[in-house]
């Protein structure tokens, strides 16, 4: 029998709906919000109320696109978590609303499970290669860094995390100090090209196992800046490219140096990467570089995949859909919830 599965993700300030048929992507859709511009970071309550007026928007362009009726639709799969509570309830009442109208199963779904399984969307008229079990994942997004050994679709084992910042927040929150536009990511990642990554060196932080830790270099990077700024007001300005590729290649040194030691101490050498920050040009660059020196089998899901969408959820819904995984009516959002 075949398989349709809608997906909704609204974990943070991305209204995403999706279509997925027997691992297929039928469709894909992801609505931005741009109220967050202004403010520098994503406003919990306006980013609510945002996803209430794109919720049904989003959903009928991602049935229409995909060519769908709505009756084919076999389950819902929604984001429980992690995430901003407000942003969650939204996703999470449509999709128990949905299932009741259409009389379907719900799924529930961990957004970090399905960053991961991101990994095993099929694209009609491309040659997807899939990792093998057990690989090992470094999902870094603006929320999420941590390193994950995936045996299975749905058997995952997170062994070194933040302790603090993500590795997005990081490019995030030093590209507002440079006064750059958010999310900040992009923004540096453009900036550091023809900059010189050894222009200034910033000390990495020393963390214990597989975790990572990334607020003290944030700080550091404030502070270098205020000094200087002081003594002249233009120095960001005249040195964008050089502070912008010197904080990059930190911070990819930092991800890259655990994820080496993960694979060291796993024996693991088929390497996932998922989430926003896995769109770094440097970052990919390098792990490219790793994995020929390391002989490394590396799997880059594509860029729509890689950032917040529901594609990743609906893949992840259609593997909880064929082991039988379900939500009852009565399931709520959870804010914080781990692999
Ligand atoms: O996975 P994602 O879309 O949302 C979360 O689950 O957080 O990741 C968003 C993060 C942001 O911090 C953004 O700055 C970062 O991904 N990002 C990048 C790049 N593109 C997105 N960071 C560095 N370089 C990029 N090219
Ligand atoms: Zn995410």
């Amino acid at each position: 029998m075949s398989l349709t599965i809608l997906g909704i993700e609204s974990s943070c300030d991305d209204t995403a709906a999706a279509i997925i048929r027997d691992g297929n992507i039928l469709s894909s859709i992801v609505s931005n919000q741009d109220v967050h511009k202004e403010f520098g970071g994503v406003v919990p309550e306006l980013a609510a109320r945002a996803h209430q007026q794109n919720i049904i928007p989003v959903v009928d362009l991602a049935i229409k696109r995909a060519k769908v009726a709505i009756s084919e639709i076999n389950a819902i799969a929604f984001t429980r978590g992690p995430g901003l509570l407000g942003s969650l309830l939204v996703g999470t009442s449509f999709s128990k609303g949905f299932a009741l109208s259409q009389d379907i199963p719900l799924i529930e779904v961990n957004h970090l499970q399905a960053h991961v399984l991101a990994h095993f969307i099929k694209v009609k008229g491309k040659k997807t290669r899939f990792p093998k079990f057990p690989f090992l994942c470094l999902l870094v997004s603006g929320g999420h860094t941590q390193l994950i050994i995936v045996r299975n679709y749905l058997n995952m084992e997170t062994i070194g995390r933040t302790i603090d910042d993500a590795a997005g927040e990081a490019f995030d929150k030093c590209a507002k100090i440079m006064g750059l536009p958010y999310p900040g990511g992009p923004h540096i990642d453009k900036a550091a090209k023809g900059g010189n990554p050894k222009a200034y060196i910033f000390t990495k932080p020393k963390v214990k196992n597989l975790d990572f830790s990334f607020s003290g270099l944030k700080t550091a990077f404030l502070y270098f800046l205020r000094d200087k700024v002081k003594k002249n007001p233009d120095f960001i300005e005249m040195n964008l490219a050089n502070l912008s590729a010197s904080i990059q290649q930190t911070i990819i040194e930092i991800l890259l140096e655990k994820l080496i030691e993960a694979t060291e101490l796993t024996g693991i050498k088929e390497i996932g990467i998922a989430g926003g920050v896995s769109a770094n040009s440097c970052l990919r660059e390098k792990m490219l570089a790793e994995s020929q020196n390391r002989n490394w089998k590396l799997f880059i899901p594509e860029f729509r995949f890689a950032t917040d969408n529901a594609a990743m959820i609906a893949i992840t819904g259609y593997y909880k859909f064929r082991q039988s995984q379900f939500a009852g009516l009565d399931i709520s959002p959870v804010a914080r919830l781990i692999i």
